[in-house]
């Protein structure tokens, strides 16, 4: 039996490369307009700085982390999710000393989840953490980011805004202590994930999907009620700044994230196109995680997007463009070995001339109807042709792919159509 992958840790196979690249590419684009800057941190770190910072009773620490004993025997896990790592890494590189970070990063994580359509074992975030700044502008400028992101990867209709604050520590410890009293008078309704977590994490309660739960909760006291005046000061401070750039959001009073270390903003983008695995984007602030880890208090703000649940947005709304769906734009093609090295002497030039242009030469021999297949299938708009004619009278065959009539070009004429080509 031939090995396998591992289950939930799916290929990115070259037909979907394109969308990733598409999606990358709209990000840094994003993110260089915003000021940000890159961080890369390993995919192994110590466990205990996932445990402390994402949270010992979290559904991801608890039950989902991939966990194991180096060979010194040192606990490590693969991270869940990137943020602790970025976190640790300013910390113990300085860069959080009377600075602020603008920070971007990409790569896997790994969660030990029942994988299904958008939900895997491995896969893929790009992300954002700020330090430094405290002002709700920040969680502003982070959602507009977004916001443009969506946009240029043309999925901006198919998404909404959901925002919550789940306020200070203290607040949230006065509203913990009046939400287990009223589900403890109401145990027995509550569904049995619900009731293993009245003790250990309440606030998750909010967001069961089980419906007796969520009928119970219609008359449970509010996180809202139980906000400071800065908590309210800060959430006011931000939805008016996504009202003045014109962002629509919804708020949700239930929003809570499965992450212990947020305070005040929280917020997810989510859609409908995806079943279950809605949720493409998540984040929120994080002013007390620094400090937590044993540094010296420093606001933070940041999220993340799942890529796999993007991309399977962009396609299904089949927005990626045909240039990251192609390999080539031309394909060149000698009609009989004799014109195999003014072929590959072509393309050469091309390349040099026209960097941006993808130029396939065609290698192996083969009828031209069968070198044209395989100019067809890399989706190239033009093949070009050198025959014993064309070799002879230094020309080419220029034929138009997608419809248009066949022609004998000059190689001036030649370059000139490509450049126009370029231009259009
Ligand atoms: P998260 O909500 O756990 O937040 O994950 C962010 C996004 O990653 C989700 O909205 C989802 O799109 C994607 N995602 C999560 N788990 C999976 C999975 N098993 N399969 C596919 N996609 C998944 C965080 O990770 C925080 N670190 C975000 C953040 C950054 N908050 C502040 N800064």
């Amino acid at each position: 039996m031939a090995i396998q992958s591992v289950r939930g840790m799916p290929d990115i196979l070259p037909a979907q490369a394109g969308a990733w690249r598409y999606l990358e590419q709209q990000a840094q684009h994003v993110f260089s307009a915003y000021g940000l800057t890159q961080i890369r941190t390993p995919i192994v770190e110590n466990t205990a700085l996932f445990a402390r910072s994402i949270g010992d009773v979290t559904d991801i620490v608890e039950k989902e982390m991939y966990t194991f004993e180096d060979r010194s025997g040192d606990g490590v896990a693969l991270r869940p999710e990137l943020t602790a790592g970025v976190v640790r890494a300013a910390m113990e590189h300085g860069l959080l000393h009377n600075q602020t970070q603008r920070l971007w990063y990409q790569g896997p994580a790994f969660r030990y989840e029942r994988p299904q359509k958008g939900r895997y074992r491995q896969f893929h975030q790009i992300g954002v953490e700020c330090f430094g700044i405290s002002d709700a502008l920040m969680d502003a400028e982070l959602i507009e980011m977004t916001d443009q992101l969506w946009k240029r990867c043309q999925i901006r209709d198919a998404v909404t805004l959901e925002l919550n604050s789940i306020g200070s520590p203290e607040a949230r410890a006065r509203y913990r202590a009046a939400l287990v009293d009223f589900l403890s008078a109401r145990k027995e309704h509550l569904d049995k994930d619900s009731q293993s977590r009245l003790e250990r994490s309440p606030l998750r309660i909010l967001d069961s999907k089980d419906e007796s739960t969520q009928a119970l909760l219609s008359d449970a006291p509010s996180l809202t009620d139980y906000l400071t005046d800065e908590d309210t000061e800060h959430f006011e401070r931000l939805t008016r700044a996504l009202e003045e750039c014109g962002i629509e959001f919804e708020v949700n009073p239930r929003l809570v994230r499965g992450l212990d270390y947020y305070g005040r903003t929280v917020f997810e983008w989510t859609t409908q196109a995806l079943g279950a695995q809605g949720t493409i984007c998540g984040g929120g602030r994080y002013d007390g995680l620094v400090e937590h880890l044993g540094g010296r208090a420093t606001p933070g703000v940041g999220f993340a997007l799942g890529m796999e649940r993007v991309v399977l947005l962009m396609e299904s709304l089949d927005v990626i463009p045909d240039a990251y769906q192609t390999q080539a734009d031309v394909y060149l093609m000698p009609q009989q070995i004799e014109c195999e090295s003014a072929i590959r002497k072509l393309a050469r030039m091309l390349r040099a001339q026209f960097p941006s242009l993808r130029v396939m030469a065609h290698i192996g021999g083969g009828s031209l109807k069968s070198q044209l297949k395989k100019a067809d299938k890399s989706g190239a708009d033009i093949a070009l042709i050198i025959g014993q004619m064309e070799l002879e009278n230094e020309s080419v065959v220029y034929k138009p792919l997608r419809g248009g009539e066949q022609e004998t070009l000059t190689e001036a004429e030649l370059l000139n159509r490509i450049s126009k080509l370029k231009d259009a």
